[in-house]
């Protein structure tokens, strides 16, 4: 059998789906060049049918990046299968993704729909995909927890109507990695014509067994595994690309098996992601959390640097993490500055190197060591993509626990100022209130973090918040030692992009009715 494992990554749509990771256009454009880069067979750029946003970054991911497949998803109708194909057709090698649950629960309770019934839905979906698109995958939701003989039967029929790949979701994750496995061999065993197409497994992490359950179903014979960098996804999210591939690099002694990833480009993914949703990993995550690397205990530190393979059983070099700090001084040129901010995630444009690069000689006259820290000072605000409709003049916030929090805060608007003053539960409820009464918006802080990006009393503190305005969630970011001050152009990044979006077009996800 063949021991090549194909990654098919859906962080721009299972991944952008969970609440929070929502990106626009452009945003999703870096993120797949990034995939690119980092060498993932499959892209699932969108759900077309979702919202003309979905359909649109579909078609241009599909435009513009020629080394990787190009998935787009689609339920099993015609409608579906048709937008699905409108938006994949200009794709290098396009893949219509359809789905449809095959599970008692789903098919009682949400589809209204008996075996049979959904059976022959399937067959036809794929054959009608298959008549638009030179490869088409077919994906039994809830498979997971669905009756074994009744999927493989549907599988059967899928592969007959001409699916190239079988996808098996754990869509709840429920399953645990020996039932699971077993759910593998057992289609392997029973479905006659599965050697005609590839096995495929995408697991959610419900249960915190996403990377378990899809290398135990790989161990029996799966040869593609759907996944999320930093593990973004529905709930708890979906399987995390970087380990699942790090534990295939790590452990080829037990698993024998080959993935094109390029390994060194997955601290950069996970940091792009981080920068473009605000979704920040813990510490402690598998990989590429800050302290993945970090040895802390004395006896572990005098252990590395004897030999790092005493408690390092992968290199930082070997996921691309950076290792120095320090980062240049006037000399350096723009393109040692590109490659720092790549290593820091960040995917600038020409005309964006161009102003960070104007910044970064300013800021050296001043300052002899520029570090990580300063560089995202410069890419965070001064060279933002979405215009700066208000700018932040100035703020001043009066705080303590013996007095009402009160801000006061002056806003420019192209040539016009605006100062105003609120109260609120602390100071940074009390800006954000100045700032929507200036702006005259009313925006919901669904999630606010801080995290520190150096060490010390003086660190840089960055600050990510999800807001909602006009019922849709807008992430915005500043870094500054000043937590006040990056809080409030945090949200102003945040009211920036839902102003642009209201001046331009306004497309709406469907609603979950329009969905099911
Ligand atoms: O979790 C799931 O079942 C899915 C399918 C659409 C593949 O995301
Ligand atoms: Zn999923």
């Amino acid at each position: 059998m063949n021991n090549r494992i194909y990654i098919f990554d859906t962080t721009l749509r299972d991944g952008e789906q969970s609440p929070g990771a929502s990106m626009n256009l452009e945003e999703k454009m870096k993120m797949a060049h990034q995939l690119e880069r980092l060498h993932v067979d499959v892209i699932e750029a969108g759900f077309p049918i979702a919202s003309d946003g979905d359909f649109e970054s579909v078609r241009e991911i599909a435009r513009e990046i020629r080394g990787c497949t190009i998935a787009g998803l689609a339920r099993a109708t015609r409608g579906d299968i048709d937008r699905a194909w409108e938006a994949l057709q200009y794709a290098a090698r396009p893949r219509i993704h359809t789905f449809i649950a095959t599970s008692d629960i789903h098919l009682e309770y949400k589809l209204k729909r008996s075996r049979e019934q959904v059976l022959e839905q399937t067959a036809e979906a794929v054959a009608y995909a298959k008549s638009l698109c030179p490869e088409v995958e077919f994906s039994a939701e809830d498979a997971g927890r669905s009756d074994i003989d009744y999927l493989c039967q549907v599988v059967e029929a899928a592969i007959r109507a001409g699916a190239d790949v079988i996808n098996i979701p754990d869509t709840v994750g429920y399953c645990l990695p020996s039932e699971f496995g077993a759910k593998i061999a057992a289609i392997r065993q029973n479905v006659p014509n599965i050697d005609q197409a590839i096995l495929s497994v995408h697991c959610h992490n419900d249960l915190g067994l996403a990377v378990a359950n899809s290398l135990a179903a790989i161990q029996n014979g799966a040869r593609q595994v759907e996944c999320t960098v930093n593990g973004i996804g529905e709930r708890a999210g979906n399987a995390s690309l970087e380990e699942i591939v790090m534990a295939l690099y790590v452990r080829g002694d037990l698993m024998q098996f080959n993935c094109g990833v390029k390994t060194e480009e997955i601290f950069r993914s996970s940091k792009l992601l981080s920068n473009l949703t605000g979704l920040v990993v813990q510490a402690n995550k598998a990989i590429v959390g800050k302290n993945a690397f970090a040895h802390e205990a004395g006896i572990h530190q005098d252990g590395v640097l004897k030999k790092s393979i005493t408690y390092e059983i992968m290199t930082p070099q070997a996921v691309g993490l950076p290792t120095n700090n320090l980062v240049m001084g006037k000399h350096s040129g723009r393109h040692a500055l590109d490659k720092r901010y790549k290593e820091l995630g960040y995917e600038l444009s020409k005309s964006e190197l161009d102003k960070a690069y104007l910044l970064f000689t300013k800021l050296a006259d001043r300052k002899k060591q520029i570090f990580d820290e300063d560089l995202l000072v410069i890419v965070h605000d001064g060279i933002r993509v979405i215009p700066e409709t208000y700018h932040l003049k100035y703020i001043q916030t009066v705080g303590g626990n013996q007095t009402i929090a009160t801000a006061t805060v002056k806003l420019s608007r192209e040539d016009s100022i605006f100062i105003d003053s609120a109260t609120g539960d602390g100071p940074v409820d009390a800006t954000y209130k100045a700032i929507d009464r200036i702006a005259g918006m009313s925006g919901k802080l669904l999630d606010y973090s801080l995290n520190s990006v150096t060490r010390g009393k003086d660190a840089v503190g960055e600050v990510y918040v999800h807001v909602e305005f006009d019922a849709k969630t807008f992430t915005g970011q500043a870094a500054s030692s000043d937590i006040i001050d990056a809080s409030a152009r945090a949200y102003l990044h945040a009211l920036n992009k839902a102003l642009h979006e209201r001046q331009h077009h306004c497309s709406s996800r469907k609603s979950d009715e329009e969905m099911i």
